[in-house]
């Protein structure tokens, strides 16, 4: 299948991609670049999903960081869950609960898949210009960050100000033909 790139609308999600439905299907292109990341941020905020998700690298390399999770009340690390809207994004509320954390990196390049359960921990870091093919399964249970215990304010989720055609542009220099094959 060849994807026409001028069909698709992005959206910006603040972690280091744009997002785009691809009609007629249950798959979503991501377009990473650090531009559409936060401002300042190193890196997206350690969460999990209410989905299981594939992810296949049609270009570029992405590390996925699978954070191993032992819930324990003097853990460096607290849980948030997403609270009410505020202004196109989701306020963090914070949980009284706990973790201690270690990582494990594994990194894909073109043509290569991995797969991410539902409820398990990650953040991922990947090249400029990275295109992923996602497909996620339904919703169910709780989406949550994990964050640094002394840490106020997780960004996870908070409305990112990049205009549309900023990301177009942004999209289609590292997509130069505009046409994807799928
Ligand atoms: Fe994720």
């Amino acid at each position: 299948m060849i994807l026409d790139l001028f069909k698709l609308k992005f959206k910006c999600h603040g972690l280091g991609f744009v997002k785009a439905e691809i009609p007629n299907s249950e798959f979503r292109l991501h377009v990473w670049d650090k531009k559409f990341k936060h401002g300042g941020r190193e890196s997206e905020e350690t969460h999990c999903h209410r989905w299981a998700m594939i992810s296949k690298i049609l270009q570029g390399r992405i590390v996925n960081q699978l954070w191993h999770v032992v819930e324990r009340s003097e853990g460096l690390y607290r849980f948030w869950v997403p609270g009410n809207s505020d202004q196109g994004g989701e306020q963090m509320e914070p949980l009284d609960r706990y973790a201690d954390c270690w990582t494990e990196d594994r990194a894909y390049s073109k043509g290569e898949s991995y797969v991410m359960q539902r409820g398990l921990f990650h953040r991922s870091f990947a090249d400029d210009g990275t295109v992923t093919l996602v497909h996620r399964s339904n919703f169910d249970g709780m989406s949550m960050s994990l964050i640094p215990r002394d840490n106020e304010s997780p960004l996870h989720g908070a409305a990112h100000k990049i205009s549309d055609e900023e990301i177009f542009r942004i999209v289609s220099n590292h997509v130069p033909t505009m046409l994807v094959q799928i």
